[in-house]
């Protein structure tokens, strides 16, 4: 008999997830919280937020799953992976204790202080007045503030001169944004350079890097507009030199593994290193503790390995014994986004041309919904177009070719993912 998976998400990522999971010979059936009009295509969505730990554990429990795989940050900072094990479940996915390299800023600098992992010179501060006098201390210049805890990407605050870094602190600490997760903030040197990412699949113990990603964080075209949670991705990366990648997986992601199983905090599941490539180095920015969304999406499908046999050997720290293989192709990930998106945008509209698309290109959903009538937009990132190709620029065509042929009200995409500046 095979497995019963659990997942937990409704974006494309956890499509993208299932997807693969579904090809896996040792997958019997695939659960996901709650999922969306994409994930039911290849497995059963199950009506539970992410956040209601409890309701999780009883699903896991009714439904009979033997496997959780964590891919969205919000469940294991609140213990799901925990409770999961207590009860014999093996899971791919961090404790509690190890989630906060993500859940905690202010832990996640103090541990690459400790551990010594280049990251941007900083301060943690509780109490407001202490963090103005700090501020008020420094010569007057750029300063990042930030929320410690989880903020849905928005809780760091890059500020030009003093001014603007007394408001963040006011608009974090004062006026309390970010509700408790700014509690404790972080004020740190505003760093110059440009931003990259790495993947790690991780035991515990032994980390396995995945090729390179570059996503495209802002909504339009050109890098113009308000940041997103990613507009597309492609793989492998042309801004990660092989050396970049070697130095990353040597002075950040080794280091990183070996300081958390030090510290008795063992990491296992996906760490997803945030970066600041600088003249003076590369930097953390930050650490995920989950997989990419738009990453997913193409990272996914270039996997050779099977997916259930990978996770299962790194939930019981035996990732070294197996092999962890890639398609040499390239990916591309379009985002077919909802009009207006991130800001308002309307929703319910019908989604046409699904039907008409390549058959070896795969479409995630994200902000979808299947009604009677047909799938419908139901969120402002609606679907991701993912095409493999003998080179990245064939890709890229595909992936294009593709995406148009989609159609609905206000339907968007920006139209330079991948388009990689001829260099020579
Ligand atoms: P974080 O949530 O810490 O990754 O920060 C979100 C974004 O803020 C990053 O992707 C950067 O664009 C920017 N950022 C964070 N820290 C710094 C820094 N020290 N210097 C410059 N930009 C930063
Ligand atoms: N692609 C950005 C993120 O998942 O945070």
């Amino acid at each position: 008999m095979g497995a019963r998976v659990l997942l937990v998400g409704q974006g494309g990522r956890e499509h993208a997830v299932a997807w693969k999971l579904s090809r896996s010979r040792d997958v019997d059936a695939i659960y996901v919280a709650p999922g969306n009009g994409g994930t039911s295509r290849v497995a059963t969505n199950v009506d539970v937020g992410p956040k209601d730990i409890d309701g999780l554990v009883a699903a896991a429990s009714d439904l009979n799953i033997d496997f959780y795989l964590a891919t969205m940050d919000d469940p294991q900072p609140l213990g799901l992976v925990d409770r999961l094990r207590e009860r014999g479940l093996p899971c791919y996915g961090p404790t509690a204790a190890a989630s906060q390299i993500e859940a905690s800023k202010a832990w996640s600098k103090q541990f690459m202080v400790d551990h010594g992992i280049t990251t941007a010179r900083h301060r943690t501060f509780q109490d407001h007045g202490e963090a103005v006098a700090y501020v008020e201390s420094l010569p007057d210049g750029p300063l990042v503030v930030k929320a410690s805890g989880l903020a849905a990407g928005k809780g760091a605050l890059v500020c030009d001169d003093r001014e603007g870094a007394l408001a963040a602190l006011h608009a974090i600490m004062v006026k309390r944004e970010f509700g408790a997760s700014g509690d404790q903030v972080v004020v740190e040197e505003r760093l110059q350079g440009w931003e990259t990412s790495a993947h790690a699949i991780c035991d515990g113990e032994t980390a396995v890097v995945t090729p390179s990603s570059t996503d495209y964080k802002r909504a339009l075209t050109g890098g113009r507009g308000l940041n997103t949670g990613g507009m597309g991705a492609y793989s492998p990366s042309a801004d990660v030199t092989p050396e970049l990648a070697a130095a990353i997986e040597r002075d950040v992601v080794q280091p990183t593994i070996a300081g958390m199983a030090a510290m008795g905090r063992p990491f296992n599941g996906t760490l997803y290193p945030g970066l600041m490539i600088t003249e003076a180095g590369n930097y953390v920015l930050e650490y995920n503790a989950r997989l990419g969304d738009p990453e997913a999406q193409i990272l996914m499908p270039r996997l050779e390995s099977d997916l259930f046999a990978v996770c299962s050997a790194a939930a019981e720290g035996a990732l070294a014994s197996v092999d962890v293989e890639w398609s040499e192709e390239p990916t591309v990930g379009v985002v077919v986004a909802s009009g207006g998106y991130p800001e308002s945008y309307t929703t319910g509209h019908l989604i046409e041309g699904l039907d008409t698309l390549d058959d070896d290109v795969e479409v995630f959903h994200a902000g979808t919904k299947q009604t009677p009538a047909g799938v419908v937009t139901n969120g402002g990132r609606v679907l991701t177009v993912t095409a493999r190709g003998p080179t990245l620029a064939a890709a890229r065509a595909k992936a294009y070719d593709n995406a148009r042929r989609i159609n609905f009200e206000g339907a968007y995409m920006r139209s330079d993912i991948a388009q990689i500046e001829e260099t020579e």
